[in-house]
């Protein structure tokens, strides 16, 4: 008889969508996917012997796979918010985020939260980011399917800011080179991402443990250093 494969070496289906560098991003010369997340779940995979099978979403469409059981968990920079954990579980926070407001450079009236008000408002569909401008008193809030065409409508003068993750806004600035764009003030939210999964998945507590290993052993550390030193 054929030997049934064993369920613990089964590939792990972990779903993300890939343009929210430097957390995850496709390399430009490969193709392969890449970013600080992505190489957390590949050290998350080693340590728990599971192969990692990609699959890539829109960000909207993550939650609905993880409900249909089509992803076994997902990790996209995902915040951890009480809304979202009354339909998944989350992993213990693995990554300290915020958003940011970005402006045209040249904008020299909005400055913080409150400047906000009324304004017309790029974000990336289904982000915490968009919740927060659309909680926002009068704002016209426009959804895009990345964050590259929320900041690019920015660009172009079609709307005023772009409430995004700090890190990733600051990434596209700094590291990518998007010109014309500037990050103001302090970051406006305290987030925490944490690894998405079917309410109540058995899984949880192997990713937790596989996590525990990785901050003590120092792979957390040098993967983090690789990323964002600097
Ligand atoms: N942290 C934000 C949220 O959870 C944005 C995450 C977007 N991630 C992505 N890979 N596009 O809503």
């Amino acid at each position: 008889a054929i030997p049934a494969i064993s369920q613990d070496s089964k590939p792990l289906r972990i779903g993300t969508e890939p343009t929210f560098p430097p957390f995850e991003m496709q390399d430009k010369n490969t193709g392969k996917l890449t970013g600080f997340d992505i190489e957390l779940l590949e050290a998350i995979g080693e340590e728990l012997k599971r192969p990692i099978e990609w699959v890539s979403l829109p960000f909207d469409g993550l939650i609905p796979a993880l409900q249909s059981g089509s992803i076994d968990a997902a990790v996209s920079g995902m915040t951890i918010t009480p809304e979202r954990a009354q339909t998944l579980s989350f992993s213990r926070p693995y990554f300290k985020a915020g958003l940011a407001i970005a402006v045209q450079e040249s904008n020299d009236s909005i400055k913080s939260f409150d400047d906000l008000k009324g304004k017309r408002i790029a974000v990336q569909i289904g982000t915490t980011g968009a919740s927060t401008a659309t909680a926002i008193e009068g704002t016209k809030v426009s959804q895009f399917d990345s964050a590259a065409l929320a900041l690019q409508e920015l660009l172009n003068g079609k709307v005023d800011a772009v409430v995004n993750d700090a890190a990733v806004t600051l990434y596209a600035v700094k590291e990518a080179g998007l010109k014309g764009v500037k990050v103001v003030g302090e970051q406006i939210t305290e987030e925490y991402y944490g690894i998405a999964l079917p309410k109540n998945s058995p899984l949880v507590n192997d990713i937790n443990n596989a996590l525990s290993t990785l901050l003590e052993n120092g792979k957390y550390e040098a993967i983090f250093q690789k990323w964002f030193a600097g």
